[in-house]
């Protein structure tokens, strides 16, 4: 597992191993959130964890050899760096990639990479419904070039047509994952705290709750998310490694339809759902231009619902976990880890 020191990649290595039946190898830069697996697991002989990254090949390459499947979850993936490291994040999602992809087709090692639904862009450009963004119908539409917020969106969708190409003409077999807005526990970083800079929107406002300032919502928090519990996120996952005969091929929408939220509504909920576990009422919200908070360049797609029909079909999979099932824990979460660490407004 490449990238499986990150949000999602510890998330899974640990319902991997709450599961049984794998073992895991997890690569990633940064392994301080694999510690409790390593403490868990680390001497039954199931979890080895490499501090390393995609850039060393020949460790790449050795692990590639020894194993059965391959996951590629690395990527550079927060929206304030699309326009403002638009370099490095076509490198870290196409450029430090695509020798991976050739790895993989020439062992025919099953590839499972952890795409985006940001591919999908703005369908609203093309009139297209947002309700219906599926795997193998929607069209892919991203904004003009100065519109530097798809380059993200344009590495991943280009990798994808890669990864495509060689399972057609050089026979890879892989799985394309594409994730909707998943959220849990341990995502991202706190600015000023344990990173610096404009992480995603649950971040932001935990950062913002804690310190007891406003949650500032870009344009309003007019635009739509659809948010995805990585414990639902996690059980497809493994589902999907448990059935290469259906899910080899394939490209997999996973999130969830019915937790689509406008953004202010999702503030509203964070900010009850932390007064009501003991957090102060906080100071309401304030409403921030896209350009002043994100800097020129940045776009952005108004609604985001994941047609889940094809992992239904598949993976006998229903993502259940409610937006209110969810807040509670996560607000735990960041209030055990960063509490006394933030520091009030100024
Ligand atoms: C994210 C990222 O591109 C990727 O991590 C990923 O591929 C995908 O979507 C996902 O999480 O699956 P986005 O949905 O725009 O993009 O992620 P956020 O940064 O969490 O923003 C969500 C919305 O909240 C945006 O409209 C943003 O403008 C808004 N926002 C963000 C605020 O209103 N306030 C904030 O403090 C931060």
């Amino acid at each position: 597992m490449l990238g499986g020191g990150g949000f999602l990649g510890h998330h899974l290595v640990q319902g991997l191993l709450e599961h049984g039946g794998f073992s895991v190898v997890a690569v990633d830069r940064c392994v301080s959130r694999l510690v409790p697996c390593q403490q868990r697991w680390g001497d039954n002989g199931n979890l080895q964890v490499i501090e390393s990254s995609i850039a060393d090949l020949a460790t790449v390459e050795t692990l590639v050899e020894h194993s059965d499947v391959v996951l590629s979850l690395t990527a550079l993936c927060n929206p304030a760096l699309y326009n403002t490291q638009p370099v490095e994040v076509i490198r870290a999602n196409y450029g430090d990639l695509a020798p991976l992809v050739d790895l993989c087709a020439q062992r025919r090692r099953w590839l499972v990479h952890f795409s985006t639904c940001e591919v999908y862009g703005k369908p609203e450009l093309q009139h297209v419904a947002a309700d219906v963004l599926q795997e193998d119908s929607s069209p892919l539409v991203l904004g003009p070039l100065h519109r530097e917020r798809w380059t993200y969106a344009c590495a991943k969708q280009l990798l994808e047509r890669l990864i495509w190409a060689c399972g057609a003409h050089h026979g890879l077999p892989f799985t394309i994952i594409r994730p909707f807005n998943v959220i849990g526990p341990q995502m991202d970083y706190l600015p000023g705290v344990d990173g610096e800079g404009t992480p995603r929107v649950l971040a932001c406002f935990m950062r913002a709750l804690l310190a007891d300032e406003p949650l500032p919502l870009v344009d309003g928090g007019r635009r739509r998310r659809s948010f995805v519990e990585v414990g639902d996120f996690v059980e497809a996952v493994i589902r999907v490694l448990s059935r290469p005969e259906v899910c080899q091929g394939e490209v997999i929408n996973l999130g969830n339809p019915r937790n689509d939220v406008a953004i202010a509504d999702l503030a509203e909920a964070m900010r009850r759902t932390y007064a009501a576990r003991g957090g102060s009422h906080g100071a309401g919200v304030r409403s921030v231009s896209s350009e002043q908070f994100y800097g020129k360049g940045y776009d952005d797609v108004d609604v985001r619902l994941p047609d889940v029909t094809k992992a239904r079909r598949l993976l006998g999979w229903e993502p259940t976990t409610t937006l209110e099932e969810m807040l509670p824990r996560i607000i735990d979460d960041y209030v055990q880890r960063y509490g006394d660490r933030v520091k009030g407004p100024a």
